[in-house]
């Protein structure tokens, strides 16, 4: 039997989204200014808006040694669930590529999964922003909602 995954997102003008969300993408935008990106010139900005109303930044830091890098989006949220680790997580936005990509910039799977792993934690989802185009944003209700199969702490135990 063929089943059918499907979600819903918003696309919109940055200048139509609310303040709070305008806001958080221009704190990813400034977080961007600080990637350390020598080896793809690839600059990713992040940022978290938490319950108790701080916003934690965070951009991608690479290393000679490739792999050994991290992504602006797990950067600011390793940063904000160290830190504030009573804190839930209501909003991510992210602030990648140049002026005028015709596409937006979303995270990589292993994002998503770090992503996933934060809102099953918190047992709440949390909306994600990127920006695109001229002005453009998507935006998403879930990290669940960017990665259908994740793999779940529950799933370890599924066996034997
Ligand atoms: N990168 C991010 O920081 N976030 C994404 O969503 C996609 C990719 C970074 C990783 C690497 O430093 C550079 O962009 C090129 O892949």
């Amino acid at each position: 039997m063929k089943e059918v995954y499907t979600f819903s997102y918003q696309v919109a003008d940055i200048e139509n989204i609310t303040q709070e969300q305008q806001n958080l993408l221009q704190s990813a935008r400034q977080a961007r200014k600080n990637a350390y990106a020598p080896y793809s010139n690839f600059h990713v900005g992040a940022a978290v808006l938490l319950s108790n109303g701080e916003v934690v930044l965070g951009n991608n830091q690479e290393n000679a040694a490739y792999p050994s890098g991290i992504c602006a989006e797990r950067a600011a949220i390793f940063a904000a669930m160290a830190n504030q680790p009573s804190a839930s997580i209501i909003r991510l936005a992210i602030a990648a590529g140049k002026k005028g990509d015709p596409f937006p910039i979303s995270p990589c799977g292993s994002c998503r999964q770090v992503l996933v792993e934060y809102e099953n934690r918190q047992k709440k989802q949390f909306e994600i922003l990127f920006e695109f185009g001229d002005d453009k944003v998507i935006i998403v209700d879930a990290a669940a909602d960017l990665l259908p199969f994740a793999f779940r702490a529950d799933m370890l135990n599924a066996r034997d």
